[in-house]
């Protein structure tokens, strides 16, 4: 309400994407999520030499050779320990922001990422697989905890005009990161028998330079402000960040804000849980999120190598194929941003789900084929490639703009924790069940995913409501049928303003 009120006064002075605000976006961007996409990444090329390694341990620790079963369990755990440590990160965001600040929470964060750094990097030398799965574990838990807090911090940080533009800059450092790991595991660069160790320990790097420099930038103004009480540094540090001294004005609005807030409450989880007058919603976020990953998109990037090799790609052709996919992803989550805005989210959701549907479908029977057909190692790739490009136009990026749109202020950190709990659950069970499944199933394993793709899709079609420029009042009218509420106009708990949402972060984009 305050907001609308605002925009009608006088015209706002605009925030500057000053040096000290670039600055710290940079850092922190690619001290957090840039260390969260390298690891998604990571294992892939080098999965050849690290089983390799596995074996060898075992035979010299037991003088028998590791049993195929035994080796693909232990690679599965290696793989989805990091989304299982990254649904205990973001458990653990809540009190951890609270306690240490914004920044200190990223600064503390790189302690999640260095030891495992360490850890992972001497593995070799220490004969233990056992290191490298803990490991894996641990730097989940610097992802988990990344995935969340670099948003909030940037965020919190950024004039309220730059808040869409750099809330996008996490998720481009993701894809990035993704595909700076495609890149260093070409075999001439660091994946093969000897650089795999360094290739896993190098995530450290991004976690010194932000240990080093990211404490000369300033902690966020809103949470010196409102958490600490702090107004002489909140003050210092937002005139450092907007690069002018009147910033009266912005503290007195954080002040409002949060009071605003206060008066509305939060909601827990358990309250959200049991609403049903957000039954309908709750629901749509879980299957929006389970669809995402189990949709399979990260056992492309986990097992990218292994799936080409299945299609019959050269072993030596596969590293490039890789980074080709990396590198549109890249490009897809640029170009994400501005369709999203275009267009609503239905039909992004839709044709994204359809196209991954049908490429999986194609990819299947390619697959199927490959031996007959000289040709179709290339249709398996363009399928992988038109999957990835549908998976970054929709269900990577919508289901979490969908969240903050369903549910208003006083609802939104339980829905997110809900979200966030399924997004990570959901990719440590595709991590762990997808080599058993290829192993099983084979060129079958992919029908799986266009099944759930098909499920999700119609799912959406059924239930999910356009939610683009809708208020939250019209949002839970088109829902309130189907939870069994009636609605009432000035209902206590359903104000009619369209301020609801946040500018900026309607606009931010997840990479898977
Ligand atoms: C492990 O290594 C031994 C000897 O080098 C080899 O015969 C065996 O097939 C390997 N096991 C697996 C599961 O790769």
């Amino acid at each position: 309400m305050m907001k609308e009120k605002q925009a009608g006064e006088t015209p706002e002075r605009r925030g500057r994407l000053t040096p000290v605000l670039a600055l710290a976006t940079l850092i922190s961007a690619f001290g957090s999520s840039f260390q969260y996409g390298y690891n998604v990444a990571v294992v892939n090329s080098p999965a050849v030499h690290m089983k390799a390694f596995y074996n060898a341990t075992y035979l010299e620790r037991y003088d028998r050779p590791m049993e195929e079963t035994f080796l693909t369990l232990l690679w599965s755990l290696s793989v989805s320990m990091y989304p299982f440590g990254g649904f205990f990160g973001s458990l653990m965001v809540a009190p951890l922001v609270n306690k240490l600040g914004r920044k200190g929470t990223l600064l503390f964060n790189n302690i999640f990422s260095i030891v495992p750094a360490v850890m992972m990097g001497v593995s070799e030398i220490s004969k233990s697989y056992e290191v490298i799965i803990v490991a894996r574990f641990i730097v989940g838990i610097c992802a988990g905890l990344s995935s969340n807090v670099v948003p909030m911090y940037l965020g919190e940080i950024s004039p309220k005009n730059l808040r869409g533009a750099i809330g996008i800059v996490p998720q481009l450092f993701i894809t990035i990161g993704i595909l700076s790991a495609q890149v260093l595991g070409i075999r001439n660069i660091l994946g093969n028998s000897t650089g795999w160790t360094l290739m896993l320990g190098l995530t450290a790097i991004p976690a010194v330079i932000e240990l080093l420099l990211l404490p000369f930038f300033p902690e966020s103004p809103r949470y010196l402000l409102i958490q600490r009480g702090d107004e002489k540094n909140a003050r210092k540090g937002l005139q450092r960040l907007r690069g002018w001294e009147d910033v009266d004005e912005e503290l007195s609005e954080m002040r409002l804000e949060d009071q605003s807030e206060r008066a509305e409450g939060r909601l827990s989880v358990l309250a959200l849980l049991s609403k049903r007058s957000l039954r309908w919603q709750l629901i749509s976020i879980v299957v929006m999120n389970m669809g995402q990953q189990l949709s399979g998109v990260n056992a492309i990037y986990y097992y990218a190598d292994s799936i080409y090799a299945t299609a019959g790609v050269k072993s030596n052709d596969i590293q490039y194929v890789t980074v080709g996919t990396g590198t549109v992803n890249v490009f897809m989550t640029i170009a994400a941003v501005f369709i999203v805005e275009a267009t609503g989210r239905r039909p992004l959701l839709l044709s994204g789900f359809g196209i991954c549907c049908g490429a999986c479908v194609l990819l299947t029977v390619a697959l199927h084929f490959q031996d007959s057909v000289t040709w179709m190692p290339y249709i398996s790739i363009s399928c992988v490639f038109i999957y990835v490009i549908g998976h970054a136009i929709g269900p990577s990026p919508i289901p979490y703009v969908v969240t903050t749109e369903m549910f208003r202020q006083s609802a939104r950190p339980a829905a997110f924790m809900v979200a966030g709990s399924v997004h990570w659950l959901s990719n440590f069970t595709v991590g762990l069940v997808f080599p058993f499944l290829e192993k099983g199933l084979g060129s079958f394993s992919f029908i799986i995913f266009s099944f759930i793709c098909l499920v999700t899709l119609v799912y959406i079609w059924v239930v999910v409501p356009e939610t683009k420029n809708q208020t939250f009042l019209e949002i839970s009218q088109m829902f309130a049928k189907r939870n069994g509420v009636e609605i009432k106009l000035g209902d206590g708990e359903l104000p009619l303003t369209k301020a609801e949402r946040p500018r900026g972060e309607e606009e931010k984009v997840t990479a898977f």
